[in-house]
């Protein structure tokens, strides 16, 4: 029998009580963060799903595996268990533990990248990108024709665009083509995954080429929940080792834990090459920690070993796509202009659909985020023109390719009601979508600058 309700497969131990506003106290919350949800006290946050990074639920099995973490500096049983639990998912020999994805980032594309080096991927998340411009570099997207239609029930909208591989890769010269990076799933071009015959082809592509193949593998048990869906060649396969097997072609592996490993923190990178792995050893010791701890503590390097257990297990894995793919049809429902087929970790909304008399100089994103925590307390993230806008030298907003906001869901955090809660703030949305209003950047840094900017709302 097939229930409609969602059975999130676990219960409730330990709880924590979420502060409710009114309208008009968040009405002040905002204008004093400068309308960047960023600036935010979390306690004035009724639904945070502002990132899905770091903001898991750990099991009871997690907390008892850190009560008998080992802090030893060198050495120690926890550095043990998270080497074992990571080689088991990579097959990698080298693996280097670090505070999180982004430190294995700087660590690998600070020694892969410089002037003139290209890096090529489906999409670059922001802070891969950061981390490969600031060593010189430049970061290529290439994702598929297909990324682009938001409305098509094509299941694999992450891939790669293999022709354009094969027509970039003469163009810049295979040896200044640092590494070609396939991230599962694709967070930046909408959460969709990757499929293992796109995975397949790059490998090839990079081998005959001779380029370093790297696998951002923060969602990869999330993108083999789609690739055992719809690739039959794995739909009697364990989630697992579709994972393994998405693995074994890649050459390096960067992992931010605080996703799929299902922790608050941590990360790694795994490298097959020695001396690769040599020069990667040197800069973690110098700036994460020595080479069994890296920037993690004994508990932290426990939790990561047990998460990466329980994210594969199918009763997980069901729940997670479910719930997601729950919320993001609900939205469908009411109009609201969704990303389709919904992906793993988020909802994507195109939010120049959604506010189409906002000007896209005027963050019609942006707006949107502001009116979700407004009526409803809800925080969320623009992934557009804010996070991905750049200059001209006259100083003219040169677009994102795209205009979405991200609803990111905690893993293990809301329930089916709180999600409810959610549709209903959005029919409460949508009635009013007329009179949403842009804004305009008042401050702003070099890098990143989503982070910290601050706005002012038009009239
Ligand atoms: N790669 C991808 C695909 C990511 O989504 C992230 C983080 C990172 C690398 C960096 O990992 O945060 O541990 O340093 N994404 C978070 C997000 C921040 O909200 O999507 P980190």
């Amino acid at each position: 029998m097939k229930f409609n309700t969602i059975f999130e497969p676990f219960r409730i131990k330990s709880v924590e009580p979420i502060p409710v506003s009114t309208q008009e106290e968040r009405e002040e919350y905002l204008k004093a963060a400068f309308y960047n949800p960023f600036l935010l006290q979390s306690d004035q946050v009724l639904i945070d799903f502002l990132t899905d990074s770091g903001t898991s639920a750990m099991s009871s099995n997690q907390w008892a595996a850190m009560m008998n973490a080992d802090e030893s500096y060198a050495g120690a049983r926890s550095w043990d268990r998270f080497e074992k639990a990571v080689r088991n998912l990579t097959g990698m020999p080298y693996i280097l533990p670090t505070h999180q994805g982004r430190a294995a980032e700087r660590i690998l594309y600070g020694s892969l990248g410089s002037k003139g080096k290209y890096f090529l991927s489906n999409t670059h998340f922001d802070t891969t990108r950061a981390n490969i411009e600031f060593s010189g570099a430049k970061a290529v997207d290439i994702p598929i024709a297909e990324s682009k239609d938001f409305i098509s029930e094509y299941p694999f909208k992450g891939n790669l665009d293999v022709d354009k591989l094969k027509e970039l890769i003469p163009k810049y010269g295979a040896e200044n083509v640092a590494a070609v990076i396939l991230t599962v799933t694709n967070n930046s071009g909408g959460g969709q995954p990757v499929s293992m015959a796109n995975a397949r082809e790059v490998s090839r592509l990079c081998k005959a080429n001779n380029i370093l193949f790297v696998l951002d593998a923060c969602r990869i048990a999330e993108n083999a929940y789609f690739i055992w869906k719809h690739e039959p060649e794995f739909n009697s396969h364990s989630f697992l080792a579709i994972a393994q097997e998405m693995c074994s072609l890649a050459d390096a592996c960067v992992m931010s834990a605080k996703k799929d490993a299902l922790v608050n923190m941590g990360g790694f990178l795994s490298l097959r090459d020695k001396a690769l792995a040599d020069s990667c050893t040197q800069l973690l010791i110098i700036t994460e920690g020595y080479t069994t701890y890296g920037g993690l503590s004994g508990r932290d390097m426990e939790a990561v070993a047990v998460g990466l257990e329980e994210v594969f297990d199918p009763a997980y894995l069901n729940y997670r796509i479910r719930s997601t793919t729950y919320l993001g049809k609900a939205l469908r429902a009411l109009g609201v202009p969704v990303i389709y087929p919904i992906g793993g970790h988020a909802v994507y909304i195109e939010s120049n659909k959604m506010y189409p008399h906002i000007p896209i100089e005027q963050y019609p994103g942006q707006s949107l985020v502001c009116n979700l925590y407004r009526v409803g307390g809800i925080r969320s993230v623009e992934v557009g023109s804010v996070m991905f806008g750049k200059y001209d030298e006259r100083g003219k907003l040169i677009p994102s390719a795209m205009e979405l906001v991200r609803l990111a869901i905690p893993r293990r955090v809301y329930t089916q009601s709180h999600i409810d809660y959610v549709v209903e703030v959005f029919a409460e949305i949508i009635k009013t979508k007329s009179l949403a209003r842009g804004l305009k950047i008042i401050y702003e840094p070099t890098f990143l600058r989503h982070f910290t900017a601050r706005f002012e709302e038009l009239s």
